[in-house]
């Protein structure tokens, strides 16, 4: 595909070539079926089996214990937002947040709806460019959850690794599940809107430890509680079945890269690159603090908001897309998550030289 552009966009992102291919087939004719993947009954065969196989290569992948249900909803990422304190919380209860970027603040705001809320951390501040250590917080006493965002999209920060504590783990994974090998029992729930690293948008993956499933209070709308999705495997409604395709591929092309540990050595040396780049120059500046800093997302900084704006153009003219940074904080960012090509890092590399020496400060 020789008019393809590298896609440096935060969501919907770059998808593997070889699933775009397979889909504009199945799109029209699924397995030789004479009908289109997004024609078909969710409840024929065929479909049932690709949810079924999607669901399960996900646990093979994140090696999910057989406590934890896996679910794919809609409403994207952000319905996570209320439905966790909505299913969880009530009167009189109490959760602990994180507050590291715009994704964590609105987690807030929709949980303050639900119950009690302790923000334990935030870097407001400093613009949030950082994520908090163990020792930065304390988590009270009486809370049922504690609540973050292992990846901020916008501002480049990353968890390196997860809180420790007794409490029930709840993290929004939007933005780097897949990147990287984690041991899901440490969680009461993760979720992730599919689109950045696991497929197109449409469907959000909530992972959630079963004995969760029973704690929405009596007045949870029935779509809003979890167990209505965990009893009827995600079927109780139509689901999104394009989306549940989608990442169903991405899943296949992932275990043929080596899986999560193959693609967190390839992330690694990936995000390293351009963050060596951007350190031995005194052009560029990165936005997180070093401790801090993500492999998925990497937001920086030229002298100027105008070279910023030079830099974006001249950058599209060539094929590097996408690499305007988030509206909060300006500047630039390169999204780079699994399945954008190391080729295109390297690119991105050459051109930030050429530009820095062409266009003084
Ligand atoms: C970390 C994170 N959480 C949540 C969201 C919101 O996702 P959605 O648009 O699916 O609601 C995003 C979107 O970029 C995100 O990056």
């Amino acid at each position: 595909m020789a008019d393809r552009v590298y896609n440096f966009s935060a969501g919907p992102a770059t998808l593997p070539v070889d699933v775009l291919e397979q889909a504009s087939k199945d799109i029209v004719n699924f397995k030789e079926t004479g009908i289109g993947l997004i024609e078909m009954s969710h409840r024929s065969k065929e479909f049932m089996a690709v949810a079924a196989d999607t669901e399960s290569m996900l646990r093979e992948l994140m090696e999910i214990p057989d406590n934890y249900k896996v679910l794919f909803l809609q409403g994207g990422a952000s319905s996570q937002f209320f439905m966790i304190p909505m299913n969880l919380l009530g009167t009189g209860k109490k959760a602990t947040y994180l507050n590291t970027g715009t994704w964590a603040k609105k987690a807030i705001k929709e949980a303050k709806l639900f119950g009690d809320i302790d923000v334990a951390y935030s870097s407001e501040e400093q613009t949030f460019n950082r994520v908090p250590l163990k020792d930065d917080y304390t988590i009270d006493a009486d809370s049922e959850y504690l609540y973050f965002v292992s990846n901020n999209t916008i501002y480049g920060t990353q968890f390196p690794s997860f809180p420790e504590t007794e409490k029930d783990l709840i993290a929004d994974m939007s933005s780097d599940i897949l990147s990287r090998k984690i041991d899901v029992s440490k969680f009461g729930i993760i979720f992730a809107g599919a689109q950045k690293n696991m497929g197109p948008a449409g469907v959000t993956v909530v992972i959630i430890r079963d004995d969760l499933l029973d704690k929405a209070p009596a007045n949870t709308p029935t779509m809003l509680n979890y167990k209505t999705h965990a009893d009827k495997d995600s079927m109780f409604n139509t689901p999104p079945c394009f989306a549940i395709y989608g990442v169903g591929e991405v899943l296949k092309w992932l275990k043929q890269q080596g899986g999560v540990e193959a693609m967190e050595a390839r992330n690694i040396a990936k995000a390293g690159l351009l963050y060596d780049c951007i350190d031995s120059s005194d052009y560029y500046r990165g936005h997180a603090e070093v401790t801090s800093r993500s492999l998925m997302n990497i937001p920086f900084n030229l002298p100027s908001a105008d070279l910023e704006a030079k830099f974006i153009a001249e950058a599209a003219e060539v094929g590097l897309m996408g690499l305007k940074g988030h509206r909060s904080i300006g500047g630039c960012r390169a999204s780079i998550y699994n399945a954008f090509p190391t080729e295109g890092v390297e690119k991105l590399i050459a051109f930030m030289k050429e530009f820095a020496a062409a266009n003084k400060a």
